[in-house]
Parts: C-alpha cells; structure tokens; sequence
C-alpha cells in the first residue's frame, strides 16, 4: 500500500480528536494533533514569563517544540488554549510549525494528521480530507458535558461566546484561516453521537482509500 495521510480540520470541539485517534488506531497509522503544537509553544512562552506579541520570540519557542513531547493532559488547560489562538495568527510560528508537520506527516505506513489549515496549507495532497464541524452550541454543549462530569463547575453562556471568539478568530486570521479544503468532504456531527460519527468518517476515508 502507498504512503497515506487523512487530513482532518475543523473548529475547536467538533470532535476531530476523538475521530483522529480512532482512525489512527484503525489503520495502524501515526496520529498528530496539531493543534498541540501551538498550545506547546504557547506554554513554553507562558513558562518562559515571555510577552505574547514578539513574533521573533514566539517563532524561536515554536522551532524548538519537540513533537515526540506533547502530552495533552498538561496542553489541555483553558489558557493554553487562549494563548496558543493569538500566536497562531503569527505567520512565522506558522511556518516553523507547519514544517515540523509535514515532516511528521511523511511517516510510514501513514498519518492522521488533524487542525485547521491541515488540508489546505499542510498536506494539500492528503488522499483524505475531512471537514469535521457542528453548530457553535453543541460543540459549547459537549464541552460543558466534559467539564461538569470532571467533576467542575461549568457556565455554559461563556463556553458558548468562548467558543464563537475562537471561531471568529480561527476563521478571520489572514494567514491560513480554518476553512474547508475544496476536495474535503464536510461531516456535519450536530446530530450524531461519537460512534455514529465515527463510522460516518470510516466510510468515507475506506471509499477514499478504494479510490487510492
Ligand atoms: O485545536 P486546539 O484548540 O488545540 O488549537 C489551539 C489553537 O491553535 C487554536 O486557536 C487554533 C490553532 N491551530 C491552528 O491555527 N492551526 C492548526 N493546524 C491547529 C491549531
């Protein structure tokens, strides 16, 4: 079989993690959330006490990131994700960390590789692009659903206007603004639970795959 890569974006908590690493485990690929990626370079600015708007400090933080150490559990936390959207914006962190994507997206027997600009910027010649998306107030409801069965307290209104402020920000930056590719495939889960989800995105990676 030649070498593959799914590319899987979306905006925040549409369920592009979840779907990934399934995937991932289903065909015996290597998963990377790139998403991690930004939220590591954010910390490392945060631990550093370093300011968010030096784009030559953010860019040297970004080209140290080391991928084979990103742990979700420390990355998951709600100002990492904050502050990994502003430097986000910032075209020469992009490239740095694009670079490393791409290099990791080579791997054999293949990738799932999952974020905003995967299609479109990253791997544009993935066999496989999905667009992963659902409305603003279910994706703010799941991740509420998370949050109170963690056991914390949970506002529901902020999670929702939360959520909008990422999208807005995802979607309106100039350089690489989440949108779908033109040859993705949009997976609409508003109304699906995650195994229907999951079997809906099967599908269409294993036509795909037939196609390959
Ligand atoms: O998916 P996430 O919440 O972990 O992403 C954190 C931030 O990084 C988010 O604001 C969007 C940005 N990001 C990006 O710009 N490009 C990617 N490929 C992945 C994430």
């Amino acid at each position: 079989m030649k070498h593959i890569t799914i590319a899987i974006d979306g905006p925040a908590a549409a369920g592009k993690g979840t779907l990934s690493r399934r995937l991932a485990e289903t065909y015996g690929f290597y998963h990377l959330d790139t998403g991690l990626t930004y939220r590591a370079t954010a910390k490392a600015l945060l631990d550093a006490g370093l300011p968010f708007d030096d784009e030559a400090v953010a860019e040297k933080m970004a080209l140290e990131v080391d991928l084979a150490g990103l742990d979700r559990a420390v990355l998951a936390k709600h100002e990492i994700g904050e502050a990994a959207s502003k430097i986000a914006v910032m075209p020469s962190v992009r490239r740095a960390l694009v670079e490393a994507q791409r290099a990791f997206s080579r791997k054999t027997p293949g990738t799932v590789l999952d974020g905003r600009d995967i299609g479109t910027v990253v791997c544009p010649d993935a066999a496989v692009k999905l667009y992963v998306t659902a409305s603003p107030e279910v994706r703010a409801r799941r991740r509420y659903d998370e949050i109170v069965a963690s056991g914390q307290a949970a506002d529901y209104d902020a999670i929702v206007a939360d959520v909008k402020t990422r999208d807005d920000r995802d979607m309106n930056r100039v350089d690489s603004p989440l949108k779908p590719a033109d040859d993705a495939v949009l997976l609409d889960t508003s109304e699906m639970g995650i195994e229907a989800a999951f079997q809906a995105a099967k599908r269409i990676v294993d036509a795909a795959l037939n196609r390959n």
